[in-house]
């Protein structure tokens, strides 16, 4: 399958490590924008990168809601917190290569994960194909065109400059975008940009000791709106729309390796009538990453 690296959060402590008390302003001001961009409703919606859930909650105006993953264990943890509603389904996979058909989503998010993709231009056609007519895709992106970056620059104790459009890989498999970049992508893809909001705009260490979280993330949604006019904050938010486009009913899920259409859930197993891969449900998952038969 992929040649492509992936950023392995296999068995990584994300939810409990990384979303500590300390993160509660940036998670605060997170929500604050996806709520303002998502379309509240919709009929099917599908998280691309969404680890264990985290933002779930926000996806309840949905009848049937993916979270999508390259990691089991996050998705596990998933299933744990979500797997008794059945409006839920979880798909292990690769945003190289999504198990889905053309056109299916009304709906799809990515919050903190583009972050990871070497090749992120790759990863956003790959999305504007699943989205159905005028479908609505809102992406989160780390940008390194951010006031502390500048600071740093200006410093010299940052060799690169946020001023350079191309992705910087900061630490292996960790990238920061220029927006002006995402932007050309997002183009190049067929798709239409229509909000931006700036996130974020408080990381500081000291200020987050000195002022509580809530009234941080107040002051962001004050801010977020300015991202329509500049964008210096080192997250971004963004609601593009694809275009219209002929979209009749398909199964839900397609072969990842060779694109042949494979059916609806819920079944036990999708043999691909093409390649001969057969893919399974495995304890509520659907592993759409590791064949039965390699
Ligand atoms: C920083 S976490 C973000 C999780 C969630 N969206 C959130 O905001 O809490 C990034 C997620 O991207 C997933 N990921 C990284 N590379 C991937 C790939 N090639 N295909 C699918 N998911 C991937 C990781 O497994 C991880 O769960
Ligand atoms: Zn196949």
């Amino acid at each position: 399958m992929s040649e492509r690296p992936v950023c392995n959060y296999e068995g990584s402590r994300y939810n409990t490590e990384f979303w500590t008390a300390e993160r509660s302003y940036e998670d605060a001001a997170e929500r604050i924008a996806l709520k303002a961009l998502l379309p509240p409703r919709g009929r099917r919606l599908v998280e691309i990168g969404a680890g264990f859930g985290r933002l779930a909650d926000l996806y309840e105006g949905y009848e049937e809601i993916i979270l999508f993953d390259y990691a089991r264990t996050q998705l596990e943890k998933a299933v744990e917190r979500l797997g008794h509603d059945g409006r839920y389904l979880f798909v292990q996979g690769n945003f190289y290569h999504l198990p889905f058909s053309a056109a299916t989503f009304d709906t799809v998010t990515m919050i903190r994960t583009l972050h990871h993709a070497a090749d992120a231009g790759a990863v956003i056609r790959n999305v504007a194909e699943i989205l159905a007519s005028e479908g609505v895709f809102v992406l989160e992106f780390a940008s390194k065109h951010n006031l502390k970056a500048l600071g740093r620059y200006l410093l010299r104790r940052q060799a690169w400059s946020p001023f350079d459009e191309a992705p910087v890989e900061f630490v292996e498999l960790n990238f920061d975008f220029h927006p002006r970049w995402i932007w050309r992508q997002v183009e190049a893809a067929g798709l239409r940009r229509e909000a931006v909001r700036t996130v974020s705009h408080f990381r500081i260490p000291w200020l987050k000791r000195l002022l509580p979280a809530r009234l941080l993330a107040r002051l962001d949604a004050l801010a977020q709106p300015t991202g329509r006019w500049w964008q210096w904050s080192p997250s971004v938010f963004v609601r593009l729309r694809a275009p219209a486009k002929a979209s009749p009913p398909r199964p839900l899920f397609r072969c990842p390796d060779c694109g042949t259409p494979l059916g609806d859930p819920p079944r036990e197993r999708f043999a691909c009538p093409t390649c001969g891969k057969v893919w399974a449900r495995q304890e509520g998952i659907y592993n759409f990453r590791d064949p039965l038969n390699r």
